[in-house]
């Protein structure tokens, strides 16, 4: 089994850029549960051995799915939320009529909705040129964020003048279901993007990026590529989010630590 878990960790860096740590084999073999079960696997073995025979490449998206964690929320490190608005608008005041911001783990969507909206009242009626591309390497949660479909229990975070302006409840839905309004979802590009995978198939220059609560799971290589790419993206002036618990420490950038966890390319000489 400890050998099963070694080959893991290394399909985990290889194809997804996880760095599964040496004592989580309890965790991924719970998470790998229910493959075992669909497979009539009877053993993380016989699950091993299934992932390296040929055709098996058709289950690594399966098992990447069972090993990321996709916790997320509305507003959620909402200090961030602040800062882009506050650059939004200033940007929007000096003449900028065009935004782009990138949201690259998105998870279930909750994180670029609520760029959308940020940018939507930080901007008004200079937004009609705004776009949020969402990415994610998980099909299954870029469905859940493209549905835009939330339990009102999610939207507690939404103020109740922004949840009545960019959500509608669902007709006949028993749940207290809410989705998001047409004129925020206008706003929103879904598309699967693998952040282990340089260069990435986008194409600047972005206003503003964030990549948050992911860098946690990868190495050293992984998060200097993710950097180095991101300075490419970025216009000059514009910002990079990551998670409160992360940095840039260790990797070489040219991007300036503007508050915690908030990095910015420099303005043009
Ligand atoms: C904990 S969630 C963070 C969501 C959101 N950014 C936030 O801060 O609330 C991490 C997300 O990263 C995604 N992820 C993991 N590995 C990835 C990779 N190699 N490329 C792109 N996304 C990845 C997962 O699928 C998951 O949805």
């Amino acid at each position: 089994m400890r050998r099963s878990y070694e080959v893991l960790r290394e399909i985990a860096l290889r194809e997804a850029g996880i760095s599964l740590a040496p004592g989580r084999e309890a965790m991924v073999v719970a998470r790998l549960g229910a493959r075992l079960r669909a497979l009539a696997l009877p053993s993380l073995d016989a699950y091993v051995a299934h992932l390296r025979a040929p055709g098996g490449r058709d289950e690594l998206v399966h098992f990447v799915e069972a090993i990321s964690i996709h916790h997320t929320a509305f507003f959620r490190e909402e200090a961030h939320f602040t800062e882009l608005a506050e650059a939004l608008a200033s940007w929007a005041g000096k003449g900028r009529r065009s935004f782009r911001i990138w949201s690259a783990a998105c998870s279930s969507g909750e994180e670029p909705y609520s760029i959308a909206i940020t940018a939507r009242e930080a901007l008004g009626e200079r937004s009609s040129d705004m776009k949020v591309l969402a990415t994610d390497i998980s099909l299954q949660v870029l469905d859940r964020a493209a549905r835009g479909v939330y339990a009102g229990s999610r939207l507690k975070a939404v103020p109740e003048p922004l949840r009545r302006r960019y959500f509608e409840a669902c007709p006949g839905s028993r749940d207290d279901l809410f989705t998001v309004s047409e004129s925020l979802r206008k706003h929103l590009v879904f598309r699967r993007v693998n952040l282990a995978q340089t260069p990435f198939p986008l194409r600047g220059p972005l206003d503003a990026v964030f990549c948050r609560n992911v860098m946690i799971y990868f190495d050293r290589s992984v998060r200097q590529g993710i950097v180095s790419e991101v300075e490419r993206l970025l216009r000059p002036g514009g910002l990079f989010f990551v998670g409160h618990t992360e940095n840039l420490n260790g990797l070489e950038t040219t991007l300036l630590r503007r508050a915690p966890s908030v990095y910015q390319r420099a303005e043009a000489a």
